[in-house]
């Protein structure tokens, strides 16, 4: 427990508390945890693998608002207002996630500053996410929302090629549509225009990005 940031501060006496109210569980791929409006009020922590919160709509649309991984928590908006559930949650890798009573995440609260602390930092971080994407959803059409969300990754997981260009994992439109909050259609819309243009380039499970894709017009 002591290798997730939000516990990182916790004496043992208090670990050893955590420890005694937490209930483990293992999900599948494509599981879903629970779902926008559920009333569940509890914590999860993530021990391993990966999850994503989302919107979905009644057509099957979905918006992706952020994924989790190994040492993240999600359920703390319910945890801490008592309402349902804001998001639906679905494990995107097989998961271990370890789920902690309100009641008892409370209680640690109250006794220990430097959790809230790490919570109301967590929090702060996923605000200025959620608004960085508004902005983007706003302001941007979708061929600049597509080339920030690569930029994203690249900055992350990018390798350089020899003839200057920067290789990510290829994404599939479907993915790209729920990361951008454009349909389907537009993705594969503007993609055919930034490879024609020569910002985007697809190779066999990759796409290879324009370094100069800033000071090329879309
Ligand atoms: P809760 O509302 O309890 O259940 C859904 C969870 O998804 C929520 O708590 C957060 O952990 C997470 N979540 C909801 N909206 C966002 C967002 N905009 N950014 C990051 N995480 C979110």
């Amino acid at each position: 427990l002591k290798e997730i940031p939000i516990f990182q501060h916790l004496s043992d006496e208090h670990l050893t508390l955590i420890s005694k109210g937490f209930k483990i569980y293992r999900v599948k791929k494509g599981e879903i945890i629970f779902y926008q409006s559920d009333e569940s009020t509890d914590l999860y922590i993530i021990l391993d693998g990966a999850v994503k919160a989302c919107l979905l709509d009644p057509d099957g649309k979905e918006l992706i608002l952020n994924i989790f991984k190994k040492g993240d928590f999600f359920g703390e908006l319910s945890l801490l207002d008592g309402r349902p559930r804001s998001a639906t949650i679905i494990a995107i890798e097989d998961s271990v996630v370890g789920l902690l009573k309100r009641e008892h995440f409370l209680k640690l609260l109250k006794n220990n500053p430097m959790i809230v602390i790490s919570l109301l930092s967590a929090l702060v971080e996923r605000i200025r996410m959620t608004d960085e994407m508004l902005g983007a959803m706003v302001f941007l059409d979708v061929s600049r929302r597509i080339m920030k969300f690569l930029m994203n990754i690249a900055e992350k997981q990018g390798e350089k090629t020899r003839d200057g260009l920067i290789r990510i994992k290829k994404i599939t439109h479907r993915e790209l549509a729920s990361c951008t909050g454009a349909s389907r259609e537009a993705i594969t819309k503007a993609l055919k225009v930034l490879k024609f243009k020569g910002i985007l380039k697809e190779e066999e499970g990759f796409f290879l990005i324009s370094k100069n894709f800033e000071s090329c017009s879309f």
